[in-house]
């Protein structure tokens, strides 16, 4: 009896995650470990898609193919259509839609309805069919970046104040939450969970 009341405790807390990952390379390691760590802890699964100069990122940092070896399902972005996500969630084949990082150039996309790449798109899409979408913007804050080159080097990035205008209209449409620290990934994921189970 015990062994049943499991398997449908299981069966019911199962949410699909789909991940989108877009071109930063700030934070971008602690995100990916982040990421595996839900995975691996909560046993979820998570549908990846990257976006053209994500994949580009990835590579330049060494990351794609730890990206690729600790996720089944990763999809590179061919144009905005392809690999077409966009169908799925305007169904609502997932539960959540997470983008972490999510560069200047996304963002400003984004709050114009501009859906011209993998991931705006898939934001757009997400957005009419109800899906809600969970979205950690790198240059958020005020108080200059300290970031790291693909090759080590320190170096600071100061936020344009239009960076900081567009994550406050981000912060201002209906179903999107902009997460503050990658970390925050963490809590939206185990509460939506709990919420289902
Ligand atoms: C190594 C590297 C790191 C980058 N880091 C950032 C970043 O931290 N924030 C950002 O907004 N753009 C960053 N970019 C620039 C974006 O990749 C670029 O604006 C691109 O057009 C974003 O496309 P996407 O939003 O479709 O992924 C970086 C580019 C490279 C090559």
């Amino acid at each position: 009896m015990y062994f049943y009341i499991c398997i449908i405790g299981v069966l019911i807390t199962v949410i699909r995650i789909i991940w989108g990952i877009t071109g930063s390379g700030d934070r971008i390691d602690e995100i990916l470990e982040t990421m595996i760590h839900l995975k691996e802890m909560d046993g979820l699964k998570i549908s990846v898609v990257v976006s053209k100069a994500g994949e580009q990122v990835l590579r330049w940092y060494n990351l794609l193919e730890r990206l690729r070896a600790s996720f089944d399902r990763v999809q590179i972005e061919t144009n905005a259509n392809v690999p077409f996500i966009a169908g799925p969630l305007q169904i609502g084949k997932y539960d959540l839609l997470i983008v972490a990082p999510l560069t200047g150039n996304s963002t400003a996309k984004i709050v114009y309805g501009i859906a011209d790449t993998l991931i705006t798109n898939a934001v757009a899409q997400a957005l009419k069919g109800h899906t809600p979408v969970y979205v950690y913007p790198v240059d958020q804050f005020e108080e200059p970046i300290e970031t790291e080159s693909p090759d080590g080097i320190k170096f600071t990035v100061h936020p344009r104040t239009i960076d900081l205008e567009n994550v406050n209209r981000l912060r201002n449409m209906e179903s999107v939450t902009v997460l503050t620290k990658p970390s925050e990934i963490v809590d939206i994921v185990r509460r939506n969970v709990h919420e289902e189970s």
